[in-house]
């Protein structure tokens, strides 16, 4: 198992500075499997027992979640409005960041992690994963939906196209792209004569929100789970 300085450990976690970290330590507040720490550079193992004022934790190398974003929150770290890194609980590590954006007033499966590897296998350009999204359109789903069925011209980024389109009732529709440019979904629904009035992200590759997720709602990916995420390529 791969071993962390706790200084290093505590202070990615947020528990304050390396420094903070040294004092708690002098303060003897701090256990790893249940033996006093004594020194700020003692190595301990990713999901050992750490101990923080009798509070018990074990820490992961890496973090990988999956939120049900709800409207009103940005996927940014400074924001005058609330952002996604408010809904989730302390401690986390401070290297935690979105796969992908969602707008503000979009909703839905929203993964966050810490490794910067596996975000990249799902957003990278040349093998994105597919998103797949619920769209509430304006008006009633007509014959111009069709215009989905050839590429879109999205100004200045250029082509854009449709993966798949499933009609689900009279005013939605679920959209799959695999690329992600900014407003990509509202602005290809734009170019085919619609607004979108509401927009969740319901699946990314084959992993969909868990339906027991409320909005504002999160848990761990299973290690099957964080394989879903990339399509299989033919
Ligand atoms: N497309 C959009 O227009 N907005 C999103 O948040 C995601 C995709």
């Amino acid at each position: 198992m791969k071993k962390v300085r706790i200084d290093k450990l505590l202070s990615d976690y947020q528990f304050g500075s390396r420094n903070d970290i040294k004092q708690m330590i002098k303060e003897h507040r701090i256990f790893h499997n249940h033996m006093l720490v004594m020194n700020a550079q003692q190595k301990v193992e990713y999901e050992s027992t750490i101990t923080v004022d009798d509070i018990d934790y074990r820490f992961s190398e890496h973090v990988y979640l999956m939120l049900n974003k709800p409207k009103g929150y940005e996927c940014s770290h400074d924001s005058q409005h609330p952002t996604v890194y408010d809904l989730i609980p302390l401690p986390y590590p401070k290297s935690l960041f979105t796969v992908g954006r969602l707008d503000i007033d979009t909703t839905g499966l929203l993964l966050l992690s810490t490794d910067g590897d596996w975000a990249h296998r799902i957003t990278a350009k040349k093998n994105q994963s597919t998103k797949t999204y619920l769209v509430t359109l304006n008006e009633l789903v007509d014959e111009r939906i069709n215009r989905l069925n050839q590429p879109i011209i999205l100004e200045p980024e250029g082509k854009v196209l449709a993966k798949e389109i499933n009609v689900i009732n009279e005013y939605q529709i679920l959209l799959s792209i695999t690329d992600g440019k900014y407003h990509q979904v509202k602005r290809m629904m734009h170019a085919t004569g619609y607004e979108v009035i509401d927009l969740s992200r319901v699946k990314i590759g084959s992993l969909a929100l868990d339906e027991h997720l409320d909005y504002g709602r999160m848990r761990n990916l299973t290690s099957e789970e964080k394989n879903l995420v990339f399509d299989i390529i033919e």
